[in-house]
């Protein structure tokens, strides 16, 4: 048993789907008969639709409201381990280049049993994350309308739970409104967030038609979005007033941390790209390149970003769900607001579009493989598009719109992303190496022998120095709790400082699991219990279906 549940799919056998199917030819003579129209410029738009959406407009004013200016550093971590992420990501890519995404990575490095997990987490970075985008989309969106003087009931505009807790709590604003307006269905107040079930209906519809159609609607507003960003950016850095840049760190760096579920949530999404390997012209060459490059994109435009919020007014006053119009709001620059809230509306859309495209070629991998139904890989006839995947995901992010609230869906999500993300890090150490291919993605190799045991002893002693209270403190010595995650991270790093040694590991992956293992520690007891009951949940489901049916085990 033990080891029929680390089975490995061959990579061989994951590119021979791949290949032409020379029994049912598609028109366009491709095996899997998904349409190959991308090349790296719609990679690259396909990753920054990703990224820039709800994160940007929304949660960023959360994380600089805790952090203030020194979120800038939240920013810069997450880049790096993002950026270390997407390496691994582009190696994997480079080597099997196939749909599905860190699941399929790793059902060829790691094998069936995590490839399995990490297919479960990944449908909280696609689906569930979606369900914040789709919250977020309609506090701007019901902007929109005030502006055109239309109005909404608020028993329309937000969630139940959201409503019922400012109701509990007796919290005046648009909850406690929506909750004293609502009509009732026998003992059931009738509440719920209409513009986020509209838009995720719209979305699914277009992705059911076909990736070409998706990708042109999403190129236009990809362009739109950087556009008013950098418009955001030069006007309010005209508007900054330096003063609020002072104090760098008011919470400390504990306040910075605070942020970390909201400011990893804005780098989700570069590593949708590799959900589109079928449908690239040339996966292994384009798909590292698209991602690295949204990547750099997106960090250079949130770094400019937080400094510009944070510049413009007093952190403090950046904890509201639109940042973005909430500074200009406050510095008196009207005429932004309306750009500000089209250009969310905007950028979310292509948030969700991207998403719900790539959940469906995930679950379209995973059914190839046995491990889900195979109603889940079947094509559509007319539109090519696995079109019974795109159902089930509009369901899985429509439904809990009506029950969630988006402060839980956003740490689940990100949570649930960085355990992705560390995954394919690993998942790169353990694949064999190979001769560097001209024209293909090639990692470089640094060995991380020497450099990670120095790195980690100099990180030791530079605390020590610095604190020499800290490890007394995450003992729980001092009166509080013991600090669990982060015991668990220092652990972590001496293996890995001694499988680095030991194994002559590769440097970019090793720094990739360190910094997102390092993130993961800010995250809150509460995150990691939920976190776990979806795992366990997802195992049941794995030994109920996956395990038996697998192609593997036949
Ligand atoms: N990074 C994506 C966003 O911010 C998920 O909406």
């Amino acid at each position: 048993m033990a080891s029929s549940l680390f089975r490995r799919k061959p990579i061989a056998s994951a590119l021979r789907e791949h290949e032409p199917d020379v029994a049912h030819p598609h028109p366009e003579g491709h095996g899997t008969g998904l349409h190959k129209t991308l090349g790296v410029r719609d990679l690259t738009f396909f990753g920054i639709a990703a990224i820039i959406g709800a994160g940007s407009f929304s949660s960023m004013g959360t994380a600089c409201a805790s952090g203030g200016p020194g979120v800038v550093l939240l920013f810069i971590m997450c880049a790096v381990a993002c950026g270390f992420t997407a390496l691994c990501y582009a190696e994997f890519a480079a080597r099997v280049p196939v749909s599905g995404s860190a699941y399929t990575y790793a059902y060829v490095s790691f094998g069936e049993l995590f490839a399995w997990v990490i297919g479960w987490a990944l449908l909280m970075e696609y689906s569930i994350g979606n369900i914040y985008v789709a919250f977020s989309w309609s506090g701007y969106f019901t902007n929109l309308l005030e502006a055109f003087h239309i109005h909404m009931p608020a028993w329309l505009t937000v969630n139940y739970t959201s409503a019922h807790a400012s109701a509990l709590a007796a919290t005046a604003g648009e909850g406690m409104t929506a909750w004293n307006s609502a009509p009732m269905l026998g003992p059931l107040r009738i509440i719920f967030d209409l513009p986020a079930v509209l838009i995720n209906a719209l979305i699914t519809a277009l992705v059911y038609v076909g990736v070409k159609e998706s990708r042109n609607a999403s190129n236009i507003m990809v362009m739109v979005k950087l556009a008013i960003v950098a418009l955001v950016i030069i006007v309010g850095a005209t508007q900054i007033d330096i003063e609020n840049w002072t104090p760098f760190l008011p919470n400390g760096f504990g306040g910075v941390m605070a942020g970390v579920s909201a400011v990893f949530f804005a780098y989700i999404g570069f590593d949708a790209v590799s959900t589109l390997a079928e449908e690239s012209k040339d996966p292994q060459r384009d798909l590292p390149k698209s991602m690295v490059w949204s990547l750099v994109i997106c960090t250079t435009l949130y770094i400019l970003l937080a400094l510009v919020l944070t510049g413009m007014v007093p952190f403090a006053q950046l904890g509201v769900s639109d940042p973005l119009a909430e500074v200009f709001q406050l510095r008196g620059v009207k005429w932004m607001l309306l750009i500000v809230s089209i250009a969310a509306v905007v950028a979310m859309t292509s948030v969700m579009l991207v998403f719900q495209l790539g959940q469906p070629r995930i679950w379209m991998s995973m059914s190839r493989d046995g491990l889900l139904p195979p109603r889940f890989g079947h094509l559509h006839r007319k539109y090519r598009t696995p079109a019974f995947s795109t159902i089930v995901t509009g369901l899985v992010v429509g439904i809990p719109i009506f029950f969630t609230d988006e402060n839980f869906i956003l740490d689940f999500t990100s949570i649930g992303t960085l355990f992705a993300f560390v995954l394919v890090c690993g998942g790169v150490l353990l694949l064999p190496r190979k001769e560097k291919t001209p024209g293909r993605f090639n990692m470089p190799y640094i060995s991380a022998k020497f450099i990670v045991p120095s790195l980690v002893l100099l990180a030791l002693a530079l605390i020590v120095w610095l604190d020499p209270h800290h490890f007394h403190r995450l003992l729980g010595r001092t009166g509080f709790a013991p600090n669990i995650p982060m015991l668990v991270f220092y652990a972590l790093c001496a293996v890995i400082a001694v499988n680095s040694f030991r194994k002559d590991w590769s440097l970019i992956p090793v720094l990739g699991l360190l910094s997102c293992c390092y993130l993961l520690t800010g995250m809150a007891v509460s995150n990691w219990m939920w976190f776990g009951i979806w795992l366990v949940v997802g195992l049941l489901c794995y030994f109920a279906y996956g395990y038996r049916k697998s192609k593997l085990a036949t």
